[in-house]
């Protein structure tokens, strides 16, 4: 049984995992360059071509765009759109809007999927709480990334964080997912569940984990448009997603930027209260070479 689960999931060798950190890198940027861009009288049509451009002058080829007839470079999911919002000239951001940004990119065939989530202008310390709790409930799944786990350690973790936080909608229907030489490859990584389920963890996979969480329901559908799929309440869902991999040192972020490595390092792989005061190595000289 368990082999069959091992022959599924690919695993990749540690220079494998380089390659995917150069993707990762040009995701974390253009991630980083779009959220820049964000602000009130923007379109969602315009982020994508900061998102497209940012990816092509990076010498990477976008993975969304064409997937499955996807039409744009990047998913823009504001408010109540859960994912897979679709980047549009007519959707223009205004103050007060969150909104997901879901990037993707392939370099030399080995592909980083990353997303996050951010307000434009001043926004509901309650829409507030909701980003920051999504991202606290990836980082809790990250940290049981670790080889020797089982993958619902990943998703019961990523649950338990959302219930600590507050009365939030955890979304079923998508999940996180392998991914390597494809975007979407085995396994399904859901977000809730029980612990100690499913495949053991094993050094070389690699994972996007991807909560989406909402301040109402968990339910939710698709609209005609076959893509955009929105909270069944309307409520305001948010969405963070890292590539991560797993190696004899404990999870990877290979979607990371530089200094938000550096900080999960600190956080998460060095052993808990071992050198309280060291300080945090500067950006690009930690992790990143190995
Ligand atoms: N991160 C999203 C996912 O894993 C990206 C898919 S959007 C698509 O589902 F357009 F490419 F489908
Ligand atoms: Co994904």
């Amino acid at each position: 049984m368990r082999l069959r689960h091992r022959e599924r999931i690919q695993l990749k060798t540690p220079e494998e995992i380089d390659r995917m950190r150069v993707a990762g890198l040009v995701v974390a940027r253009t991630l980083q360059v779009v959220r820049e861009a964000v602000r009130p009288g923007i379109s969602t049509r315009e982020l994508d071509e900061v998102a497209a451009a940012t990816i092509r002058s990076e010498g990477a080829v976008p993975s969304f765009l064409g997937y499955r007839g996807y039409p744009a470079t990047i998913c823009t999911s504001v408010n109540e759109v859960v994912v897979h919002g679709i980047p549009s000239e007519e959707c223009v951001l205004k103050n007060g809007d969150i909104v997901a940004i879901d990037c993707g990119a392939i370099v030399d065939g080995w592909h980083g999927d990353a997303a996050l989530t951010v307000g434009v202008g001043a926004i509901d310390p309650a829409d507030q709480a909701l980003l920051d709790h999504c991202r606290e409930a990836l980082w809790a799944g990250i940290a049981q990334a670790t080889a020797g786990n089982r993958l619902t350690d990943i998703s019961h973790a990523v649950e338990s964080s959302v219930r600590e936080s507050g009365d939030y909608g955890i979304i079923q229907e998508y999940t996180g997912h392998g991914i390597g030489t494809a975007m979407h490859m085995d396994p399904l990584v859901p977000n809730y569940g029980p612990a100690g389920r499913g495949p053991l963890l094993r050094v070389g996979m690699t994972l996007a984990i991807e909560p989406m969480i909402t301040r109402g329901t968990r339910l939710n559908t698709e609209l005609a448009d076959g893509w955009t799929v929105v909270t069944a309440d309307g409520s305001r869902s948010a969405h963070f997603e890292h590539t991560i991999a797993i190696t004899p040192d404990g999870p990877r972020v290979l979607t990371a930027a530089k200094d938000e490595e550096n900080r999960y390092t600190e956080r998460i792989v060095a052993p808990a209260q071992s050198h309280p005061s060291s300080p945090v190595p500067p950006p690009g000289q930690a992790s990143d070479a190995r």
